[in-house]
């Protein structure tokens, strides 16, 4: 499965003569098995960019590609709660697989499975999606998703109502998928700890353009344009920058997490030297 974008372009029209450009010139490809963050300050067109990859928005301009079946790439939206309809959370998740022309006793299975794996307490399956908090809502909505077991799944602010442990289940989870069933991921989030958790290359938008399509290492090179558009680094990545600027002997240009960590314990192993201010 490959989606490839070229100079995809929204623009909105509100009145007669009054548009709105939401995505100007979008190029970028995206293979099987990728996880891809995407960055950008509010506004910046990435619910657009994630809903013209999923089909449910025509570009005004330019092509959507998707080599493989349009079917097993799935969105999971901002605001799930916007998304419910059903009078149950199990039915809200069987409709995908039923959707799907799945068999009745699949359709029962995969709904079990995918409420199991996001950990939804089973006395909540019987209730109406409405009734949950705004993260049992995130849990049902992505198990909505995986459900149909998608081969790219899109997904658009999942930390929104989460807390710090529903964060790092959300991780452990995606993580998980990732290995088990090969899914590629595109995620947009205002929260760079969470995306430097699951990925190494970074899309960022800024008022529609495609500003860089770069790995994390590459957009410490660029921590000043950044700022300006009023995104931050990962904390991770912030720290190796600060503490480089102060003298020390680190390399902040880290793509991965894992590697950003045992950057920051190899300085810890160091013997002091100077007035080891940092
Ligand atoms: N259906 C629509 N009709 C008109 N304008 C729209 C529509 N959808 C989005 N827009 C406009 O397009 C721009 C980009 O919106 P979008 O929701 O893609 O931003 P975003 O990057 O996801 O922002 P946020 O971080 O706040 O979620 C906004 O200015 C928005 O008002
Ligand atoms: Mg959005």
């Amino acid at each position: 499965m490959e989606i490839n974008l070229k100079e995809v372009s929204v623009v909105f029209s509100y009145t007669k003569d009054q548009r709105f450009k939401a995505l100007n010139e979008i190029s970028f490809s995206f293979k099987q098995g990728e996880t891809v963050a995407l960055m950008g300050p509010t506004g910046s067109g990435k619910s657009t960019l994630l809903r013209v990859i999923a089909g449910l928005l025509k570009p005004t301009s330019g092509q959507l590609n998707v080599r493989g079946d349009l079917k097993s790439v799935v969105l999971s939206i901002q605001e799930p709660h916007r998304g419910f309809f059903a009078a149950t959370v199990r039915e809200e998740v069987e409709f995908g697989p039923e959707n799907l022309g799945l068999s009745h006793s699949e359709v029962k299975a995969r709904a079990k499975w995918a409420l199991t794996a996001v950990e939804l307490p089973v006395e909540k399956w019987e209730v109406s999606p409405f009734l949950l908090s705004g993260g049992e809502q995130r849990r049902v909505a992505l198990a909505s998703v995986l459900a149909m077991k998608p081969q790219v799944l899109l997904l658009d602010e999942p930390t929104i109502g989460l807390d710090g442990p529903g964060k790092q289940t959300l991780i452990n989870l995606l993580i998980k998928f990732k290995q088990e069933i090969g899914i590629s991921l595109l995620i947009s989030s205002h929260d760079p700890d969470f995306l430097f958790s699951l990925t190494r290359r970074v899309i960022l938008l800024d008022k529609g353009k495609l500003q860089m399509d770069s790995t994390w290492g590459g957009l410490v090179k660029k921590h000043r344009e950044l700022e300006t558009m009023g995104l931050e680094l990962p904390l991770l990545l912030r720290v190796l920058l600060r503490l480089k600027e102060k003298g020390a002997p680190v390399s902040p240009e880290q793509d991965q997490e894992l590697k950003a960590r045992e950057e920051l314990r190899k300085l810890m192993k160091k013997e002091p030297k100077g007035d080891g201010n940092f």
